[in-house]
Formats: C-alpha cells, sequence, structure tokens
C-alpha cells in the first residue's frame, strides 16, 4: 500500500466514525452506527499497518503484530469476563490506557529535542507545545481514571475528599503547570517537562477523588471527553491525522454527553469538575424517623395489576443485578395483552452507565415506543394506576425534590410517588448508589415486595 492510499484510507476511516456516531444517536439506527464503527476500525488498522510497512518495512508489522496480538487477547478476555453491570469501571481503566499512551508518547517524541535548548526553531518549539499538552492532558487523565475506577468498583471510598481550599490547590496547580510550560516551550528542557507531569498526575488524581459518588455519571463521561483530547494531542505529536480526527470525535462527544449529564441532573458543570458538590453539610437522611414502611406479596401484586388500567414500570440499577429484564418484559407483554396500558419511566442516570436500561430493555426486546424518557412520564404519573419500581432507588428519590439538605438535592426524578400505588422491589431497605435513604419507602401509597427482582418478577408471572 503506498502512503497516499494510506492517509486516503484514513480520511475514509474518520468519515465511517462520524457515521458511527450519527448512527448511535438513535436506538433504531444504533445497529447501523455500530457497522459503520466497526467498518472504520477495520479500515483505520489496515490503512495503519500498511503505512508501518511502507515507511519501516517487514520488521515493524512483527513487532505491531506481536503487540495485536497481546493487547487484543487481554481485551478479549476481559470483555469476555465482565458483567454489564462492571462497564463503567472497565471503560474508566480504559480510559486511563489512553491517557498513559499520551504520557509515553509525549516523552518519546520530546526527546529528539532535549539536546538543544535554547536553540530551536518555531516549528520545534509548536512541537514542544504538542509535547507539553499532550503529556499535561494525558497525566491527568491516567490518574484521574485510575481514582474512577477505584471509587466505581468501590475499592475507595465515594464520598468526596474535601482538602482545605481544594478550588485553590487546583487553581495554583494550573496556574504553575501554565508557567512551567512557558518555560519549556522555547526550551525543551527536561526539569519543566518533569516537574509538570508530576503536578499533573496530582491534579487528576485530587480532581476525580474530590467529586462524590452521585456524580460519578458526569465524571465517567468527562474522562472519556479528556481521554479524546489526550489521543488527539497524541495525534499531532505523531503527525497522524486518523488519530487527530478521533480524538476530536471522542474529546467532543464526550464533553457534549457530561453537558447533557449534568442537565440531566441539575449540576453546573464547573460545580461538578470544582468536586464535593452537595457535601457541604449534606444530610443522608439515615437518621431521620420517617416512620413505617409497609411489605406485600407476589400474589397481592398480581391481583393489583390485573385490576389496573395503566402501569409504568421504572427500572434501576437493582433490575441489572438481578438480571430481571426479560420477566420484567414477559410482565409488560402479558399486561398489554391483558388491554393494560404499560410503559416503562427511564431515568437518564439509572443504572451504572448512559442509556444503561435502555441496553437491557431492547436486550429482551421491549418495543421502544413504550419506552419513555423521564421528562415524556413524569407528567403522566398522576393519573397512573400501579407504578412497578424495578430495583431503582436514587432516581426515584422525592428527597431530591423536598430536601434541599440532600446530597442529590435538586436532581430532577421520577415522580412515582404521585401514581395511586407503588410497588418498589429491592431486597432490604438499604440505599442507593448515593447512600440517600429513600422516604418514597415510607408513604402511605408504597409497598415494599422484598427479594431479588427477577424471583419475585417469576412468582408474579405465576401468579397471573
Ligand atoms: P440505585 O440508587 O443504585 O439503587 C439500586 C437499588 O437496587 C438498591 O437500593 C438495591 O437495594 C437494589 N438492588 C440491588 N440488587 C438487587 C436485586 N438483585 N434485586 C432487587 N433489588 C436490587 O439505582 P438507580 O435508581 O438506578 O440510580 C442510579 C444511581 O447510580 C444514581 O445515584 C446515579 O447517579 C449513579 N450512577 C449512575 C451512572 C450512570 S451513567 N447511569 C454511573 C455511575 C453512578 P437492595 O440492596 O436493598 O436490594
Amino acid at each position: 500500500m503506498t502512503a497516499a492510499l494510506s492517509y486516503a484510507a484514513q480520511i475514509v476511516a474518520g468519515l465511517l466514525f462520524i457515521l458511527a456516531l450519527a448512527g448511535l444517536s438513535k436506538h433504531e439506527s444504533a445497529r447501523r452506527g455500530n457497522a459503520f464503527g466497526i467498518l472504520g476500525m477495520a479500515l483505520a488498522l489496515v490503512a495503519t499497518i500498511g503505512l508501518v510497512i511502507t515507511l519501516n518495512g517487514l520488521d515493524a508489522l512483527l513487532m505491531l503484530l506481536v503487540a495485536m496480538l497481546i493487547g487484543g487477547a487481554i481485551g478479549v478476555h476481559r470483555a469476555q469476563r465482565v458483567e454489564m453491570t462492571g462497564m463503567p469501571e472497565l471503560i474508566a481503566l480504559l480510559h486511563s490506557f489512553v491517557g498513559l499512551a499520551a504520557v509515553l508518547v509525549g516523552f518519546n517524541s520530546w526527546i529528539p529535542t532535549s539536546g538543544r535548548p535554547g536553540h530551536l526553531d518555531a516549528l520545534e518549539r509548536i512541537h514542544n507545545g504538542e509535547v507539553f499538552l499532550g503529556i499535561f492532558i494525558g497525566a491527568v487523565t491516567l490518574t484521574g481514571s485510575i481514582v474512577a475506577f477505584l471509587k466505581l468498583s468501590a475499592k475507595m471510598k465515594s464520598a468526596p475528599l474535601m482538602l482545605p481550599h481544594h478550588n485553590l490547590v487546583n487553581l495554583a496547580a494550573l496556574v504553575v503547570s501554565l508557567g512551567l510550560m512557558v518555560w519549556f516551550v522555547p526550551t525543551g528542557h527536561a526539569v519543566p517537562l518533569v516537574l509538570m507531569t508530576v503536578i499533573a498526575l496530582a491534579l487528576g488524581w485530587h480532581l476525580v477523588a474530590s467529586i462524590g459518588g452521585g456524580d460519578m455519571p458526569v465524571v465517567v463521561s468527562m474522562l472519556n471527553s479528556y481521554s479524546g483530547w489526550a489521543a488527539a494531542a497524541a495525534g499531532f505529536m505523531l503527525s497522524n491525522d486518523l488519530l487527530i480526527i478521533t480524538g476530536a470525535l471522542v474529546g467532543s462527544s464526550g464533553a457534549y454527553l457530561s453537558y447533557i449529564m449534568c442537565r440531566a441532573m441539575n449540576r453546573s458543570f464547573v460545580s461538578v469538575i470544582a468536586g464535593g458538590f452537595g457535601s457541604d453539610g449534606a444530610v443522608t437522611g439515615e437518621e431521620r424517623d420517617y416512620g413505617d414502611h409497609r411489605e406485600t406479596s407476589a400474589d397481592e401484586v398480581a391481583s393489583l395489576l390485573v385490576e389496573a388500567r395503566s402501569v409504568v414500570i421504572t427500572p434501576g440499577y437493582g433490575m441489572a443485578v438481578a438480571q430481571a429484564q426479560y420477566g420484567v418484559a414477559d410482565l409488560a407483554a402479558r399486561l398489554r395483552e391483558r388491554g393494560v396500558q404499560v410503559r416503562f419511566g427511564i431515568h437518564p442516570v439509572a443504572g451504572r452507565l448512559p442509556g444503561h436500561m435502555n441496553v437491557l430493555l431492547a436486550e429482551a426486546k421491549v418495543p421502544y415506543d413504550i419506552v419513555l424518557e423521564m421528562d415524556e412520564i413524569n407528567e403522566d404519573l398522576a393519573t397512573t394506576d400501579v407504578v412497578l419500581v424495578i430495583g431503582a432507588n436514587d432516581t426515584v428519590n422525592p428527597a431530591a425534590l423536598d430536601d434541599p439538605s440532600s446530597p442529590i438535592a435538586g436532581m430532577p426524578v421520577l415522580e412515582v410517588w404521585h401514581a395511586h400505588d407503588v410497588i418498589v422491589f429491592k431486597r432490604s431497605m438499604s440505599t442507593g448508589y448515593a447512600g440517600v435513604q429513600n422516604p418514597l419507602f415510607f408513604k402511605d401509597n408504597t409497598r415494599m415486595l422484598f427479594g431479588d427482582a427477577k424471583e419475585r418478577v417469576d412468582d408474579i408471572l405465576k401468579a397471573l
């Protein structure tokens, strides 16, 4: 393959990635979007291998193949073992690899100019700027993603780390890094580069450590965006157009996703990045006395459902843990056959990754047209006979609206308590991801159906 052909193939691959993103933005075209993505990635691989052979001969190909074989084997092994509920931490870990790659590429492409401080021409200075920014973004992404991985996999406390004057600490790190850049760019000196790397590693760690558990969804998509910019920076250092295009696509779509999620959770982007949101004097509600909760049985729920005219199902993380989506889809189909209007209400951060519930319901073949977003279903809940809350907790917590001292205060939620009857499927009275008690469980029109969500749904199906 000639170099020109390879560059042309890279541009086509970039276009296919854009078509993939466009396809993935809707349920109906998501499969086509995935196909475009796979095709783009295959083409990108062929183009890169072709370019490597053209520029460096067959020896380089051998090294490339060995690296691909090792990386591919680890990837397949991990992907086969990971549970759907463990995806966010795997994604966070993968982002840290992109950050590490950007740091390594940066140091690797810096070495050639390091011997001649003070005698650099304009192009070399621009290259130094790329190296500095690439290493900075990469180092922040590396440690930030490691902390996100540790928090999401519960290996580290999810409560925000609140150092005194933490915003000032972050600002000081940025200002010092800027000063080091002014030193590094014209000289290529090792000292400012190494100092900045240490500061950026600490900054990434601190930024994510000071973000509370409830805001982690935004952090994951934010790190996704950082990893894109780190890849784009590596593309500039390597003069690789494809890496620049792909990195910019990931960076900008991740930033936009973070913005959408911030809006969905009623957070300002800056307050999430600054960290510690909602932690000042926030009360988890654990100590409050909400009164007694009432329990129900699968038989009673079955009778209630048969009598109902309209039912709304609001799934959450517990449905994913129990793998109850197939039973839930069956239940919806059986009720619809009996003439009951059944719809699903999906909160934008239900579960542990964006679109988690939509993917599970699509997997269980629930028709798209009865799966509605929170904003679409909320105003209908007051006229709904029965709401089934399947393993959801934070996303149906009225404290978000009623209690300004709650850590999730201000987050829009599914207002299920307006329905005539609410049935909550969970195993105990314990809290959800944000660690907040849920007053919904103690309301007069709420009944708790304790046990594994899949088993309880199966019991209801039998009783029907
Ligand atoms: P959560 O608030 O996490 O609550 C899930 C509930 O499911 C728990 O209270 C748990 O209660 C129950 N549960 C667990 N296993 C179960 C099983 N086998 N059967 C029945 N119930 C089970 O869920 P949510 O309402 O979906 O809210 C999501 C939370 O995760 C939000 O705070 C959100 O900010 C956060 N988060 C979201 C994302 C994204 S992008 N979606 C990413 C990271 C974090 P028991 O233990 O009593 O059963």
